[in-house]
């Protein structure tokens, strides 16, 4: 059998893929998948820290734009879209794979959090996904596809996911919106939820290899998720074939969240 990959479903559409920390980042699965599919890409890194892990990886996939880009610094996220309005006029895809909590908010009661830890876990991982939405709304001219990043404790309280369990709750129904609002222009957006998979940011999640034992023994599939898997799923999700697809939180975890 043909490999998928060489089919090239994606070939001329362009994708922003922001959110590759290292190569076992989500977002890193997800712009192999766009690559392999021949899309083109805009890759952007949090800062200087970050770079020197995403560099290497360049080679394999060569960017036709890489950018910094730390949502907390005003007018960063603006830069990015004007550069690629500037290379590429247009934009078809774009992923969204961005959270944050400060650790002490993260690892503690939801009750005891503070206000500030709130806002700052609400405004990096919900409200950056909401102005990326904005920002791309006039360059998806021929419509296009917004994903972001959940987990399943958004719906059920999941030990240890505290804070970030009512902010992905928050995320989920953004999607929604930003489906409804955009949905006339062709723009689609979804939520996708992965199950746990051993990334820097699940490492601020305390006793996280006890999520991953409970996935994999719940799971009617019995396996863990991997970031090639959420990858190609999501490089479905952008074909043309799915585009009447859209605002639902789409589960990419063996089946977990439907066994009690
Ligand atoms: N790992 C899991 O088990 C899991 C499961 C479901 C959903 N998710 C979600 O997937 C997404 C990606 O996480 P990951 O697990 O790949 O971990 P990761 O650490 O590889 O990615 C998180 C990214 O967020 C970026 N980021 C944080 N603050 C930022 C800022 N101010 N500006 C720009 N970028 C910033 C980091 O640089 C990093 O690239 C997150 O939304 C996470 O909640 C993760």
């Amino acid at each position: 059998m043909k490999n998928p990959a060489s089919f090239k479903l994606l070939k001329g559409k362009k994708a922003l893929v922001t959110g590759i920390a290292n190569d076992q980042s989500i977002a890193w699965g997800c712009a192999k998948a766009f690559d392999a599919l021949g899309a083109e890409l805009a890759i952007t890194y949090r800062d200087e820290k970050t770079k020197r892990f995403v560099d290497p990886l360049l080679s394999e996939i060569k960017p036709a734009i890489y950018l910094p880009m730390n949502v907390e610094q005003p007018g960063d996220l603006e830069g990015v879209f004007e550069a690629i309005e500037r290379k590429w006029g247009k934009l078809d895809i774009v992923l969204h794979s961005i959270a944050f909590a400060p650790k002490q908010d993260l690892q503690g009661r939801v009750v005891d959090c503070s206000k500030d830890g709130f806002l700052k876990a609400m405004e990096l991982s919900c409200w950056s996904f909401i102005r990326m939405a904005k920002l791309a709304e006039p360059l998806m001219k021929d419509g296009g596809t917004l994903f972001t990043m959940t987990y399943y404790g958004s719906q059920l309280v999941v030990e240890n996911y505290n804070i970030m369990g009512p902010v992905k709750a928050a995320l989920e129904c953004a999607t929604r919106y930003v489906a409804a609002e955009l949905g006339p222009k062709g723009i689609r957006a979804h939520a996708i939820s992965p199950g746990p998979l051993k990334t820097r940011a699940a490492s601020g999640i305390s006793d996280f290899d006890e999520l991953l034992k409970k996935a994999e023994s719940k799971a009617p599939t019995h396996s863990l998720v991997s970031i090639d898997d959420v990858g190609l799923a999501v490089a479905f999700l952008a074909l043309d074939g799915a585009k009447l697809m859209t605002g639902d939180t789409i589960y990419i975890d063996g089946g977990y969240h439907i066994i009690d």
